[in-house]
């Protein structure tokens, strides 16, 4: 099995799983939590370096708020005990999406991740937190056009690579394969420009039930597609 250098999953189907059991919508996110940690350890042993997941979009803050308030206090706890996690299996952890939205002691807790763990060299793990394409697309713009009015970059000088170090992703390679669980069909917002030649796996197995044997089935399929990038490949 050739494992893709960067995969990004749309952690999707927390709720209706529970729901299905009769639980209420948060025990989905709890054991979706529970099943990221998992998942960290599985695609590194896999030989997997980049792993992103969508936590959190600009969109979710249109949830009831108790189920929001019971998010955001998931990844306070996974962030907490995160450093300590991070420290032992060298995993480099990276938030991307707009902070500035999120409470102080959230911003702050993700500065102290970040900082402990970027020298780490095991898995570059990436959580999307109040995190929306377009707005990250636009926040980079709006970035692009202030350094050019100070004259630090250069309009002629604007390219694809430059433009990328603009993004939240910087310096993180684009996703080989995206995995969106539990049935739907859609990229939501999710990576837009990131995602221009990544190869697209969906699946109706529910997030909290995602695991190593689906992922392996995953990569079996990525491993069969023909990645060409737009040019022709002779037979
Ligand atoms: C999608 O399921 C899931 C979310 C919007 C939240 C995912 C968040 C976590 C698992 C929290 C923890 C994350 C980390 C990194 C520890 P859904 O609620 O949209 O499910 P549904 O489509 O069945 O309603």
């Amino acid at each position: 099995m050739n494992a893709p250098k960067h995969v990004a999953i749309i952690l999707d189907g927390n709720g209706r799983w529970a729901r299905s059991k009769g639980l209420p919508r948060n025990y989905g996110h709890i054991q979706g939590a529970k099943n990221v940690e998992k998942m960290c350890e599985i695609t590194y042993n896999l030989g997997i370096q980049y792993f992103t997941v969508y936590a959190f979009s600009t969109e979710n803050w249109l949830r009831p708020k108790d189920e929001v308030e019971a998010i955001m206090n998931l990844l306070r706890n996974y962030l907490k005990n995160c450093i300590k996690r991070a420290q032992k299996n060298n995993m480099c952890v990276k938030v991307l999406g707009d902070l500035s939205k999120l409470d102080e002691d959230l911003k702050s807790q993700i500065f102290e991740l970040e900082k402990a763990t970027k020298d780490n060299k095991g898995l570059h793990f990436q959580v999307a937190i109040n995190y929306g394409s377009r707005d990250e697309i636009l926040r980079a713009v709006k970035k692009i056009i202030e350094d050019t009015e100070t004259k630090k970059i250069r309009k002629d000088g604007l390219n694809e690579e430059l433009f990328s170090s603009y993004l939240d992703t910087k310096g993180i390679p684009d996703p080989d394969l995206l995995i969106r669980t539990s049935g739907e069909q859609r990229i939501s917002n999710y990576l837009l420009w990131q995602l221009a030649y990544t190869e697209l796996y969906f699946t109706n197995v529910a997030w909290p039930d995602f695991g190593e044997e689906e992922l392996k089935e995953a990569i079996e399929v990525y491993n069969n597609r023909d990645r060409r990038y737009g040019a022709v490949k002779e037979d």
